[in-house]
């Protein structure tokens, strides 16, 4: 596992090795791992726009304010959406597609329990469904906004702790 330190000094260089306008997608982001990784995003990056996405529209409103305050050169839009459900990522997608031309960043960090034995309407497992299905279709829905991103371009998909 990388150290803390050597990441929060590598976090500091952002503003002077990355260029400003950065654009990212986080996918699960109203609590843990993509909560706090979307505020370091908002916290380094010089005027970023990210959208990111959840169903919890009271930890949205939360989270947005919380990124502007950190960060009030940025823009920070919440998506309320079950991306379980691949209808719902398809619609997601082609909403920022109309948008943006490019994303530099993919965070996909939705997941559940281990234990959540559910199955969704589209009769997919749920937790497949979130951890498989729905990052692979953000994927490759968002690869055409991927590719032509100047400098940054990067899917990061967390599943397992430190890895
Ligand atoms: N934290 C750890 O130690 C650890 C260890 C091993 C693996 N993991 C895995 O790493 C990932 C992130 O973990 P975490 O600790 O950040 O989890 P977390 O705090 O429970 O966050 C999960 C996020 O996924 C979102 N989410 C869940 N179902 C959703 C749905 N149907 N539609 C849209 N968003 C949905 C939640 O938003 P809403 O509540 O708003 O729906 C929340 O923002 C998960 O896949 C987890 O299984 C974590």
């Amino acid at each position: 596992m990388v150290p803390l330190p050597l990441v929060q000094s590598s976090n500091q260089l952002i503003p002077s090795t990355l260029p400003p306008y950065l654009i990212a997608v986080f996918v699960g982001a109203t609590s843990g791992i993509g909560e706090a990784t979307l505020k370091q995003f908002a916290k380094h990056t010089v005027q970023p726009r990210a959208y990111f996405l959840g169903q919890s529209q009271d930890a949205g409103d939360r989270i947005a304010a919380e990124c502007k305050a950190l960060n009030p050169n940025g823009e920070y839009v919440f998506v309320k959406a079950d991306v379980s459900l691949i209808r719902v990522v398809d619609e997601v997608c082609e909403g920022i597609k109309a948008k943006e031309k490019a994303i530099n960043i993919l965070f996909l960090s939705a997941g559940l329990p281990i234990t959540d034995r559910r199955e969704t309407s589209e009769h997919l497992h749920l937790l497949s469904a979130l951890i498989f299905y729905s990052r692979l279709r953000f994927t490759t829905n968002f690869l055409p906004l991927l590719r032509p991103a100047p400098s940054l371009r990067r899917v990061i998909t967390v599943a397992g702790g430190t890895h």
